[in-house]
């Protein structure tokens, strides 16, 4: 069998991880690999590029994806899934397998039920997508977020200062709630649960007639306010091929609001792609190279419309569109647990 392999959307640490396990397994079940380069648009430009055992040495720890990326919506060019359908079969590809979130793998849900034989591995640093317990990029996103924290508790110590960190994640909080408790932050902001100004500028004048002189706030880019029009911040007003708001902004508005409102000296630092760049954990590469592993066998038994899922400690089948039906948020038990420091 000919297999193309492709990966979309936003990159995350693991990406290699996974391309080279779906080689290596690929070649030992004696199937065919071909490259699809950045994402759907590969597709549908016909960029393609040979992958062998010697493309793929030396990659598993580099960041970034070896074939490249992009956000393509093969549903929103013309023709796009017939072009894809006619592109594949010029190029004699068989069977797909897709690297990527929630709108990678609804394209190929959609490319699925119209005949496409395509597998699914997930994957983004937001780890918002159900049917997984976890997506590999997510543990280097939060390691990364972590150690900013540290290091910003130390300088925010020595200004008397707030400090408020913004962090990835979209519409789901995982990253700002693991990095906030690893990192012991003082109050976390997510998605989950609507905040209000001025219930987080009390905790922060409690902690700090308390006797502290710093503070460290973490807050999640889609974290949304209570009283405010709408209330997410957003960097401008344009939606991506998949109708995605564009996030950001959040780090900048609290610091002026939380300064304003309590006196105390606020600065921002928006954490943005470094989250998602250089080397993955060990955890990424492994979970990665599991996927990739599982990914090839579901190919190799045509197991077609599944993809690759972390169930527990087990990696298991699940269908594609379980995994795109709805976003997977962080639970209260953990904004409970995070929210036992706060203040
Ligand atoms: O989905 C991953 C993610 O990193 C989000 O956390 C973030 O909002 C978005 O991608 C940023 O996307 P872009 O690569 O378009 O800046």
């Amino acid at each position: 069998m000919k297999v193309g392999v492709l990966t979309g959307g936003g990159d995350a640490p693991g990406l290699n991880a996974v391309i080279r396990a779906v080689v290596r397994k690929c070649a030992q079940n004696g199937d065919e690999l071909v490259g699809i380069r950045e994402g759907w648009r590969g597709l549908l430009e016909n960029k393609f590029e040979s992958l062998d055992r010697n493309s793929v040495s030396g990659i598993l720890h580099r960041g970034g994806t070896i074939l490249a990326t992009s956000r393509t919506n093969v549903y929103k060019e013309k023709d796009g899934e017939a072009l894809v359908i006619k592109n594949m079969k010029e190029k004699g590809i068989d069977a797909i397998v897709a690297i990527g979130g929630e709108d990678t793998l609804g394209v190929a849900s959609k490319l699925f039920k119209a005949g496409v034989n395509i597998v699914g591995v997930p994957k983004t640093i937001d780890n918002d997508l159900s049917a997984t317990d976890f997506t590999f990029g997510f543990d280097t996103a939060v390691n990364v977020a972590t150690e900013a924290i540290d290091r910003l508790h130390t300088t925010a110590e020595a200004h008397n200062r707030v400090i408020v960190v913004e962090v990835m994640g979209r519409h789901a909080g995982w990253i700002a709630i693991y990095s906030g408790i690893a990192g012991g932050a003082d109050i976390i902001l997510v998605p989950e649960e609507k905040y209000d100004l001025d219930e987080v500028c009390s905790l922060l004048q409690k902690r700090h007639q308390a006797g502290k002189n710093f503070s460290i706030v973490v807050a999640s880019e889609g974290a949304i306010e209570k009283k405010k029009n709408g209330g997410l911040v957003l960097h401008d007003q344009q939606l991506d091929s998949f109708g995605h708001v564009h996030l950001g902004g959040i780090g900048n508005y609290l610091a002026e609001e939380i300064e304003k409102r309590t006196g105390y000296e606020t600065r921002s630092t928006v954490l943005g792609h470094i989250q998602r760049g250089g080397t993955p954990t060990a955890f990424d590469r492994v979970l990665g190279t599991r996927l990739g592993v599982y990914a090839a066998e579901l190919v190799h038994n045509k197991k077609w419309g599944y993809m690759a899922a972390l169930k527990g400690t087990d990696i298991v089948a699940v269908k594609l569109e379980e995994a795109t039906g709805e976003l997977k948020t962080v639970n209260k038990n953990l904004i409970d647990v995070a929210a036992t420091f706060f203040g």
